[in-house]
């Protein structure tokens, strides 16, 4: 068992993933963390919807020119859609519980990458949203903020250490 500290630490986001399938009640554990986490006003204006299907997976490998292409290889991808009419802040809702999705497939050692859908483009200049939306049957009211693409690691990457901290970041009672 990992500290927090220690899980925060040891994610980082993987792009080379084996070819084997994560089971189901994984999947389901990854998405329990997301279920629970804060939104505003508790609206939870959320989706997620899981692909394991290869056509669906390099569907969103294609929707944008960069950092799409690895999820071919994904095992498995979350869509994170959010609902603009639900909430005014679905942005940060929807990017909190992928953050949660991300933890906690880490703690899982499922390693995952955050691929970012909102305001991407593919090469067309057509919205990827839009290409995602079509294929994914994604009524008109929600939005996709983002892609996890899941998957057992190939390779470890090294884990963060208390010097990647940018402490200069951080001050007290003023700028
Ligand atoms: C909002 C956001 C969007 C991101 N979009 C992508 C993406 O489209 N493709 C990708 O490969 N990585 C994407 N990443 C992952 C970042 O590149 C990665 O988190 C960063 O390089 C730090 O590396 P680490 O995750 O290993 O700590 C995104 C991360 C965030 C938070």
């Amino acid at each position: 068992m990992y500290t927090f500290l220690e899980l925060i630490k040891k994610r980082r986001s993987i792009r080379k993933f084996e070819d084997k399938k994560i089971p189901q009640e994984q999947i389901k554990e990854i998405l329990k963390p997301a279920l629970l986490s804060p939104s505003s006003k508790s609206k939870r204006p959320w989706k997620f919807i899981v692909t394991e299907e290869s056509e669906k997976l390099e569907l969103i490998a294609k929707c944008k020119p960069f950092g799409a292409k690895f999820v071919t290889d994904a095992s498995a991808a979350i869509l994170i859609l959010g609902n603009s009419e639900q909430s005014d802040v679905w942005i940060e809702d929807c990017a909190v519980a992928t953050t949660l999705i991300q933890l906690a497939a880490e703690e899982k050692n499922i390693g995952s990458t955050w691929v970012q859908i909102r305001k991407r483009k593919n090469e067309e200049g057509e919205p990827a949203e839009n290409i995602l939306k079509e294929s994914f049957d994604i009524p008109e009211s929600w939005n996709i903020l983002a892609v996890v693409a899941l998957g057992y690691k190939q390779k470890e990457r090294s884990s963060y250490s208390d010097d990647d901290m940018e402490w200069d970041k951080v001050s007290y009672e003023k700028f």
